[in-house]
């Protein structure tokens, strides 16, 4: 019985040396120490043995299963050892590999645009304000006299969601709802960039989705010359300073009189090229002064107060800027196309 179990000692611990994965390893735990395992199955022919005998093979027995039990941890923590260091050595990183270029995202052209125009205004002393696209009629057309059935309604065709609520078709409801909020207590002098909508289609220069930068000054004595003025730093702030503009008389409901303003045409100079369509010049807004119908509805006395106001597409001004030749590439998130101004 002493040479069985020395001669399992002797083969437990070869075959636990040569051990390559911790399953193994259980396994051969298994076959040697567990219930139904090689000492076991010898330890279980002790009845047989004399009573001297068998406190010295119980020795024995105990001590190879200690021994085995021993060789089997030290073999797992040799295993497990390897097993980190290998994995340290696939995980390294070698620090002195180039490192990936991480891709930078910018503000959307007509983003800065905006920016640019808010910061100009800013500075003349406007304040910024916003109000929501999805407008009510009241505010969008009629606090603009635009009183319903009225027919230049129909130079802004409109998306209706109700017959009261709609998209808005351009910014000036939020001028409309700051001059009811300040009932004609207080001057106003702001400007409200935003998204429009109008029912359009789709081509180079029409979407149903574009953005409007409008501008509102009303005060005392607010004159015809302050827009031209006021506009004048604007073209030559943001064209440049040699641009000449000049005011065009034109319609708008909520402004009397109204005009049109173009800019000189940057690149023929005024000769006439095929930017400007061979005339010299580019429209780049339309303005006026406020219907005093506009002032009264808001709670302002005609009598006392005056105003101008102004809209322009940062849309377009983007185009005209930056050589842009197809209103929707701004829409359709092309990374290619934005990526070309980020540094503009
Ligand atoms: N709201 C006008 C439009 O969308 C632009 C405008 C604003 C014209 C203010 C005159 C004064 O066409």
């Amino acid at each position: 019985m002493k040479e069985q179990l020395q001669s399992i000692h002797q083969e437990a611990i070869e075959k636990i040396k040569k051990s390559d994965s911790a399953k193994h390893l259980q396994e051969l735990k298994v076959a040697y120490l567990g219930k139904k395992g090689s000492i076991t199955s010898v330890l279980r022919g002790m009845g047989k043995l004399s009573k001297e005998e068998r406190p010295v093979i119980g020795d024995i027995a105990n001590k190879v299963r200690e021994s085995i039990t021993h060789t089997i941890e030290s073999k797992k923590d040799e295993l497990d050892r390897h097993a980190l260091e290998k994995k340290l050595e696939a995980e390294s990183i070698d620090v002195t590999l180039p490192g990936r270029p991480v891709e930078t995202g910018g503000p959307h052209l007509l983003t800065k645009i905006i920016e640019e125009i808010e910061n100009l205004f800013i500075g003349m002393g406007y304040e910024v304000r916003e109000g929501p696209e999805v407008e009510t009629d009241y505010y969008n057309f009629e606090a603009l006299n635009l009183p319903k059935n009225h027919p230049a309604r129909d130079m802004q065709d409109t998306f209706y969601l109700t017959p009261d609520l709609l998209l808005r078709t351009h910014t000036s409801p939020v001028q409309a709802r700051t001059m009811h909020k300040y009932g004609g207590q207080q001057p106003v002098r702001m400007i409200c960039p935003g998204i429009v909508y109008r029912r359009d289609d789709d081509d180079a220069t029409h979407s149903h989705q574009f953005t409007q930068i409008e501008g509102l000054y009303v005060d005392k004595n607010v004159r015809m010359s302050d827009l031209k003025g006021t506009l004048d730093v604007f073209a030559k702030k943001m064209f440049g300073e040699d641009r000449e503009i000049r005011l065009r008389p034109s319609f708008f409901p909520f402004t009397e009189p109204s005009v049109e303003m173009d800019i000189s045409c940057k690149v023929c100079r005024g000769e006439g090229c095929s930017v400007c369509k061979n005339t010299g010049w580019i429209e780049i807004l339309g303005a006026g002064m406020v219907h005093p119908k506009v002032l009264s509805m808001a709670g302002y006395d005609p009598e006392i107060y005056t105003g101008f106001a102004f809209g322009m597409g940062p849309d377009r001004i983007a185009m005209l800027k930056y050589g842009v030749n197809d209103i929707r590439q701004f829409y359709m998130n092309d990374v290619r196309f934005l990526q070309q101004y980020h540094k503009a």
